[in-house]
């Protein structure tokens, strides 16, 4: 059995998840990896932070180095948000020969190709199944699967604390911004829920899929974008009584210019399939070409589905999966980049 050093950057929802998963599922990996797993250094922010997670006080370090300069710790899963210092520590653990494993779609969004390509300069990998609809694989399914169909389309419900808040609106007719305390409770909301329900959080999921499925640089700032804080229960109760469902859809369309991205709220026929994906639920169509229309729903946030796709990419690298042999959004930019079209 090969032992593997895991160094975590955050210890929060997610992180915590991820936590558990490696202690829990122990055993599972080892079998289906030939690998013991086990998690050496933790960084967070705040060491006296009660936390409701039974961890090691002598694992958790404030100083990033603690980990990068641990030349024993073999690969990095970074859940700690947001652009700085996350982004300086991934390009340092890359350049120093290590894979990294991340959740942070605002960083991949707006650094993505700069990040990838630094890993592969270093002949390594950045991995980020959860950063797009939690524990969906729609990641794996555009970069390690789909290679043969071209995608016309993609669409969905790509934020799920957005989805809890309309869905209990429609169903309690409750207050938005009660709902939404809950779903920071619930470690559903993003740090500054501001991202969740004015849109930007799924527009930079949107940017990730569409960068992968058209081999295009998108940038999120030509994202047409509209949240949810503008509605109230009043208008999601008239919807429902009229047999319409208000769901906040990002979706992406090959068009001949280029790639048409949008993401709104939208007025759903309440038989149509997405109308139906209520809670914490994600839902990712992907119209192909040749195999025609892909669907998945799962739960797309919270701390085990998210740890559930981070974990997957860890067991990938260790296994060598797909997740890893195809080159990544930059490099077949690069490849096609003489017929490049902008979204
Ligand atoms: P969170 O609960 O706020 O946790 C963030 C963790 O990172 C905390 O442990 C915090 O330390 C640590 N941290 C933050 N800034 C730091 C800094 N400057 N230096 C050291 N440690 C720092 O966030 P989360 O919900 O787990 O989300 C983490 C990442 O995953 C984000 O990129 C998010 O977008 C992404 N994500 C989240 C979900 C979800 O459902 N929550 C799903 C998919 C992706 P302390 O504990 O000491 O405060
Ligand atoms: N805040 C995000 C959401 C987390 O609610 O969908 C999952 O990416």
């Amino acid at each position: 059995q090969q032992l593997i050093k895991i160094g975590l950057l955050g210890l929060g929802t997610v992180g915590g998840g991820v936590y558990k998963t490696i202690l829990n599922n122990f055993d599972v990996i080892r079998t289906r990896t030939g690998c013991e797993v086990t998690v050496s250094r933790v960084l967070v922010r705040d060491l006296e932070k009660e936390r409701q997670l039974d961890v090691d006080g002598s694992l958790l370090t404030l100083e990033p180095e603690d980990l990068i300069g641990d030349a024993s710790i073999d690969i990095f899963i970074e859940v700690m948000g947001g652009i700085e210092p996350a982004k300086t520590i991934i390009l340092d653990v890359l350049r120093s020969g290590r894979h990294v494993i991340t959740a942070n779609k605002e960083l991949l969004a707006k650094h993505g190709a700069e990040l990838l390509e630094v890993a592969e300069e270093n002949g390594v990998h950045l991995l980020f199944e959860a950063s797009v609809a939690g524990g969906i694989p729609i990641i794996r399914l555009l970069q390690g699967y789909l290679t043969a169909n071209r995608v016309d389309g993609i669409s969905g419900i790509l934020n799920g604390t957005c989805n809890y808040i309309l869905t209990k609106m429609a169903k309690t007719g409750r207050d938005y911004s009660e709902i939404l305390e809950e779903a920071k409770l619930l470690g559903y909301a993003e740090a500054d829920p501001t991202s969740d329900v004015e849109g930007y959080d799924a527009a930079y999921k949107l940017a990730i899929l569409a960068n992968l499925a058209y081999d295009v640089q998108v940038e999120t700032a030509n994202i047409e974008r509209q949240g949810i804080s503008q509605l109230s229960s009043a208008d999601v109760k008239a919807a429902k009584r009229l047999g319409y469902t208000i769901k906040l859809v990002g979706a992406a369309a090959k068009e001949q210019e280029g790639v048409r991205l949008s993401v709104r709220p939208r007025l759903l026929p309440d038989d149509h399939p997405l109308a139906r994906v209520d809670d914490v639920f994600n839902a990712v169509t992907v119209q192909a070409d040749v195999v025609g229309d892909l669907t998945f729903i799962g739960r797309g946030a919270g701390e085990l589905p998210t740890a559930s796709a981070v974990v997957e990419d860890l067991t990938a690298l260790l296994t060598g999966g797909d997740a890893i042999r195809r080159p990544s959004w930059h490099r077949r930019l690069e490849e096609s980049a003489s017929g490049a079209e902008g979204g």
